[in-house]
This record gives C-alpha cells, sequence and structure tokens, in this order.
C-alpha cells in the first residue's frame, strides 16, 4: 500500500528513515492531477530506486494568474490510487504555510528575498511570459529537495526550460541527479497535461495543431532547412491556420539557452510553443531532427 502523508514533516521523517536504511530514494515533483505523462516518470524512478516519493503541490508560488490557479485540477485521492498502480510507495501533499513554516508574511505571501533565483535558464519565453513562474519553481523545488534529499529526480521534457532551471539548480547546490524524460503524447500528438482535462472536446481536437507544427517544421529540417526566421515563420504559419491563440512560437539552441531566438543557420535546434485554447494555456516542444513527436 502506499503511504499518503499530508504534511511536509512526515514526509521529511519518512524520507530520513528510508535513507537511514540504506535507500536510494527517487523523486517525482507534480502538482497532481495526475497522467500517464507523470506515471511514466515514476516508473521510470522506480527502476532506477530502492524507494520512489511523490509530491502532490499545486503551488500557488508560480501561478502569475490567480484564475489558472483557482481552476488547475485537484484530484489527491484519484492521484494516490494511480501512483500505488504505478509502484511509488510514498505522496505528500502540504499547505503553502507547511512549506514554509514561519516565513510567511501576515497575507500569507513569502518575501521576495527568500525566493531562489532560477538562474540564466529562466530568461525569455516562460519567464518572460509567466512574470516570477521560474521564481516559484525554483523556490518549492529547491525546498522540496531540502524535504527528500533525493539520489535522483525526475522531470518531464515538455516542460523545456523548467527542466533547464531545475538542472541549474541542482548542479549549483552539488545534487540530486536531474533526469529528463521525454514527453509523453496522446495518440492525436498532444501533449499529455493536467491542464487538457480543461479542454472542451472541440478545443482538444484543435490543441492537437500544438504538435502538428511541431512535426510540420520538423519535417523541414529532415529536408534540409536550416535557417532560423524560415523555420520559425513556418512553425507559426501552422498555428495561426488553426487560430489558436499564440503566446510564442520560437526556436531556441537545446545546449545554450538564450533569451533571444537565434539568427542566421542553425546547426541544432529546439522548437518551443506556448498558447491558449478554450483559454487554457497549453505548452509543447520539439528537438528538430531528434525523432519526431512519438505518440502513445
Ligand atoms: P506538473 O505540471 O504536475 O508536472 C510534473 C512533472 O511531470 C514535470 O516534470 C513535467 O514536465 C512532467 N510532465 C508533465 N506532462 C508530461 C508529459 N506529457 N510527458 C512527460 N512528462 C510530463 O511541473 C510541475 O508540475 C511543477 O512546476 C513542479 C515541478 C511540480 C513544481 O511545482
Amino acid at each position: 500500500m502506499i503511504e499518503l502523508l499530508d504534511s511536509p514533516a512526515e514526509a521529511r521523517a519518512w524520507c530520513a528513515l528510508r535513507r537511514e536504511r540504506g535507500e536510494r530514494i527517487g523523486f517525482v515533483p507534480t502538482m497532481g492531477a495526475l497522467h500517464v505523462g507523470h506515471l511514466s516518470l515514476v516508473e521510470r524512478a522506480v527502476a532506477e530506486n530502492d524507494a520512489v516519493c511523490v509530491s502532490v503541490f499545486v503551488n500557488p508560488l508560480q501561478f502569475d494568474d490567480p484564475r489558472d490557479l483557482e481552476r488547475y485540477p485537484r484530484d489527491l485521492e484519484g492521484d494516490a490510487r494511480l501512483l500505488e498502480g504505478a509502484g511509488a510507495a510514498m505522496v505528500f501533499t502540504g499547505t503553502l504555510a507547511q512549506f514554509f513554516p514561519g516565513e510567511l508574511a501576515a497575507d500569507g505571501s513569502l518575501a521576495p528575498e527568500r525566493l531562489v533565483d532560477p538562474g540564466p535558464a529562466a530568461a525569455g519565453l516562460e519567464g518572460a511570459f509567466r512574470t516570477g513562474h521560474f521564481e516559484g519553481v525554483a523556490t518549492i523545488v529547491a525546498r522540496l529537495f531540502d524535504l527528500v534529499e533525493p539520489a535522483r529526480v525526475y522531470f518531464g521534457r515538455k516542460d523545456y526550460q523548467q527542466a533547464l532551471v531545475v538542472d541549474d539548480l541542482a548542479r549549483r547546490r552539488g545534487g540530486p541527479r536531474v533526469v529528463v524524460c521525454d514527453i509523453v503524447r496522446e495518440p492525436t500528438g498532444l501533449a499529455c497535461s493536467s491542464r487538457n482535462a480543461l479542454l472542451s472536446e472541440a478545443g482538444r481536437a484543435r490543441a492537437a495543431c500544438l504538435s502538428r507544427s511541431l512535426e510540420a517544421v520538423d519535417a523541414a529540417w529532415r529536408e534540409g532547412a536550416r535557417d532560423a526566421e524560415e523555420l520559425a515563420a513556418l512553425l507559426r504559419e501552422g498555428l495561426a491556420r488553426d487560430g489558436v491563440e499564440l503566446d510564442y512560437a520560437e526556436l531556441r539552441d537545446p545546449l545554450a539557452w538564450s533569451a533571444e531566438a537565434p539568427t542566421g543557420l542553425l546547426e541544432r535546434a529546439v522548437a518551443l510553443v506556448a498558447a491558449r485554447v478554450d483559454g487554457v494555456r497549453l505548452i509543447d516542444n520539439l528537438e528538430l531532427g531528434a525523432g519526431g513527436v512519438a505518440r502513445a
């Protein structure tokens, strides 16, 4: 049976006991409303560690839009059942006040000087469109690492820039090892996301244009297209045709993150998109020439 702990303090004690027994802990941080994408991280963690624990916490520090935070889907009991099936040993949750005891201001916020610097990978794209998002992510992730002290942590490539931010953070802190896992997609190509549950039937069909546009750029890349502006224009063209509300559709060098889009001829590229469908914000990305969009 999976253990369901509802405070970070209990989780800390559970993890300490496991580590004292010499067990290596694999850790998967999540915001819940779990789907097969999350479970793929848990299954990989189960295969590579002695015990796996998962956190489920809808972290208010990383939401720049109160409406997004309010309607974010929540289902802790369903999550615990799925996690048990995937082989996790423990799942824990908590409140912001429990994660930061004695550190919140009277209005319930965390003082700016307590926020963790997310580093250079936070510049541009998600960092530019969601003010304070990566500060919020880095702050909760650092706190979670302190509580769990895992050997390895598992993140998805779906949140491409987040994986870079977390990898930087872990390196600066001297651990844990960050394992980045491939994107799990629905049969239409739509990347699995907790927010997909908020889409209408028609919206879900329209949302598949994100991965379709990424695939079109990947096809052009495989045919030899290398011009940054041309590839980015192709990406935007596909999305404009399908009429989604675009935040960005850009290329980046996967080996050297920059706030600005690259220009000229590219040797490597990852295409990244963020768009709203039915008012729900979705993100996706694809490393060009790396094998395309793998469907479930
Ligand atoms: P959440 O969106 O719940 O995602 C938890 C982890 O699952 C992230 O590492 C994310 O990249 C991964 N994931 C989500 N969808 C995926 C998919 N389709 N395929 C593969 N992996 C996928 O990301 C967060 O939560 C939060 O920012 C968090 C790191 C927990 C900090 O609050």
